[in-house]
């Protein structure tokens, strides 16, 4: 068997870290889930210090996953090191604690105030804090690539010595470039004495767009962790993107070492799709790997020669990735061929699942003539993000025109009777929107709104995105929330979006009010 390079996957801390990309405990737990069936080694959970939902959310994720190793993050400040450790406790021996403090002169100076003597002596003592709590510590020179490196040795060679089993030298403004990169990793493995008793992991932003070919480089100079996300999703510009590097290594031993990874490349569709439906960062149509259009052939003399002979144009098989084929479903499905499919598409769902599932299969096929695997895909995602319906659509109808007017009738959740109401507005959504505001009492404003096609055809299922502010005056700062619904009517999408909006900020402020309420 091959060399492995350990997959640390950082989705749901730096990729969290992305502007507008938040997800809750319940969506987070969702996608450890699913990095787990995805087989990462690590999944960093996120940074317990940050907020009581991050360390809610790295704790639920500690209990519940098997089979990875779970990390939390913690600056090398005491109480942040406590608080990592209790929110990953649940994971036992499986348990990570990653402590991270900046090396480079212009981080030291202006950032921290803090002399290279104390860095060493801070870093030492805060892997031994780690070490007190769990045996798997994982120490980050924080702007490692941008730090001298003599100084950069010098620490990476104190903090093995303290104890930590991993050192990650990341790449925190995106700075590297590949050739520098990987000899950067080299000058390590050349000067530090006891750089064999760690695992050497990289950590790589994408201002330049160059996140993955510097991890890739950091491979072919010894590296064999990489820390990266689905979608490529983090701080600014994102980090290296797990599918873009498994699948290089995959498709490329020949260039880069013959290393192979433990994902099960099958779910790395899935697990995009998901990563992209819970925190609204749609994946651009030509990204590589999961785009919708990375294995499209359009241009005639492409397909001719697909058909002949795939590798003509196919340097990987898309099956591989979990784009599986495009076998029809129909109306007549039963339980069982729906759920072999939806196992073949890379979903374990619970036999309930399937069951709604099936049924909501067979009211698609009625409405349209074909139903392809990106309509199922809608559906299944939908059920992620499923929260109790207090309130829901019954009926709507919408006239456009001169004076765009809305009809809509609302079920509210233990009322026997359905409330209606009617209004115009700007525009068709915009009268729609503000009769469910009438309705509901709850005033919402819409942040954004963005609409997309599931699939193909003029009968396509249209997906509809929006992000809503309720309760205070747009940009004063209240709690957004997102939304989303589909259907393949786009006004009948908006309005479930909205209404799914409405629910999430009820459940959240249902949720909220029980965590508040004083224990006897
Ligand atoms: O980019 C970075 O330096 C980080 C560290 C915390 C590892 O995210
Ligand atoms: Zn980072």
């Amino acid at each position: 068997m091959s060399e492995q390079i350990l997959i640390f996957d950082t989705t749901l801390r730096d990729g969290e870290q992305c502007p507008g990309a938040s997800m809750n405990t319940r969506e987070k737990l969702e996608v450890a889930r699913q990095l787990a069936r995805l087989r990462v080694d690590i999944i960093e959970a996120g940074f317990p210090i940050a907020s009581d939902g991050d360390f809610e959310a790295v704790k639920a994720i500690a209990s519940e996953i098997r089979g990875p190793r779970i990390a939390g993050l913690a600056r090398c400040i005491d109480k942040d090191i406590d608080r990592a450790a209790s929110a990953v406790k649940p994971a036992s021996d499986r348990a990570r604690i990653h402590v991270f403090l900046a090396t480079s002169a212009i981080h030291r100076e202006f950032k921290l105030k803090m002399a290279q003597s104390e860095i060493i002596k801070r870093t030492v003592e805060s892997v031994k804090r780690a070490l007190s709590y769990c045996k798997d510590v994982e120490f980050s020179p924080e702007d490692a690539s941008r730090t001298e490196p003599e100084f950069l040795a010098e620490v990476t060679h104190a903090a093995i010595e303290a104890g930590a089993k991993t050192i990650n030298i990341p790449d925190t403004v995106g700075y590297a470039a590949p050739h520098q990169f990987g000899a950067l990793i080299k000058y390590l493995f050349e000067h530090v004495p006891n750089i064999k008793k760690a695992v050497i992991s990289v950590h790589c932003h994408n201002d330049l767009g160059l996140a993955v070919a510097n991890s890739l480089a950091a491979v072919q100079n010894g590296a064999r962790q990489v820390e990266c996300t689905i979608n490529g999703i983090g701080e600014r510009a994102g980090n290296a993107s797990l599918e873009e590097i498994v699948m290089a290594l995959k498709t490329r031993k020949d260039a880069f070492g013959g290393y192979g990874t433990n994902v099960d490349t099958r779910q790395i569709y899935p697990t995009s799709r998901l990563v992209s439906h819970l925190t609204g960062m749609v994946v651009q149509r030509n990204k590589a790997i999961v785009g919708d259009n990375a294995f499209a052939h359009e241009a005639g003399i492409h397909q001719h020669g697909v058909i002949a002979k795939r590798e003509t144009y196919e340097i990987m098989r898309a099956e591989d990735v979990g784009r599986s084929s495009e076998l029809t479903w129909g109306k007549h499905m039963g339980h069982h061929a729906v759920s072999r499919k939806l196992e073949e598409m890379g979903y374990k769902l619970s036999e309930e699942e399937i069951r709604r599932i099936t049924e909501q299969v067979k009211a698609l096929a009625d409405k349209k003539k074909q139903v392809y695997d990106e309509d199922v895909r809608a559906l299944v995602e939908g059920q992620f993000t499923e929260v109790p319906q207090v309130w829901k659509l019954d009926y709507l109808s919408v006239m456009t025109g001169t004076i765009p007017t809305a009809s809509v009738r609302l079920i509210r959740t233990g009322k026997r009777e359905p409330i209606s109401d009617a209004g115009t507005g700007d525009g068709p959504i915009d009268a729609m929107l503000k009769t469910i505001d009438r309705i509901t009492g709850v005033k919402g404003n819409l942040v954004d709104y963005s609409v997309g096609s599931v699939t193909r055809g003029k009968d396509a299922v249209g997906e509809v995105s929006v992000r809503v502010q309720f309760g205070k005056e747009k940009g004063s700062g209240g709690k957004i929330v997102t939304g989303r619904g589909s259907s393949t009517d786009i006004i009948e999408a908006s309005a479930l979006a909205y209404l799914n909006a409405l629910n999430r900020q009820l459940f959240e402020q249902r949720r909220r009010a029980e965590a508040e309420k004083p224990t006897l």
